[in-house]
């Protein structure tokens, strides 16, 4: 059951503060304060809130999750590495009670096969790969759909 919150926490995982200047060809120019601000944008017109957050530990990905319980009404996450290894942050979603989307810029399949699996994207209502920043807000608009 979700609260009656407006805000949509957006998490992001490791290097993804090296967004812009880390291999621009895979991952795209934009930098993650511009990704911020296309997220910001995008759930500003349509009511919403941004709580947009970024760490490399994967401890403080966990907290963020727990937190968005009782503080948001979804979850975006694009969970870097993490989202090949981690059970900790499986865990996590599935022991929330709000609805989290998984998402990537690059599309995972089509890369190293040590990238095809996710251990998060049975946790999540769905994932977006493979779309650059606008996997974003497609990640967005699927969790508001879902929501409403
Ligand atoms: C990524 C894909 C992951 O495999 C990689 O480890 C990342 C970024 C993406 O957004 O395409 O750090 O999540």
């Amino acid at each position: 059951m979700s609260n009656n919150s407006k805000t949509i926490f957006v998490l992001n995982g490791p290097n993804l503060n090296l967004l812009g200047k880390r291999e621009p060809e895979i991952y795209g120019a934009q930098s993650l304060v511009d990704v911020e601000k296309l997220c910001g944008g995008f759930l500003g017109a349509r009511g919403y809130d941004l709580d947009f957050r970024q760490s490399n530990h994967e401890g403080e990905l966990v907290t963020w999750l727990h937190e968005a319980w009782d503080n948001s009404c979804g979850v975006c996450i694009n969970a870097g590495a993490y989202t090949h290894t981690s059970i900790a942050l499986h865990d996590a979603i599935r022991g929330i009670e709000v609805p989290v989307v998984e998402l990537h810029l690059s599309n995972i399949h089509a890369r190293e096969e040590f990238r095809h699996t996710s251990m998060i994207a049975a946790a999540c209502i769905g994932q977006i790969s493979g779309f650059g920043t606008a996997s974003y807000t497609l990640a967005l608009e699927a969790l508001i759909t879902h929501i409403a």
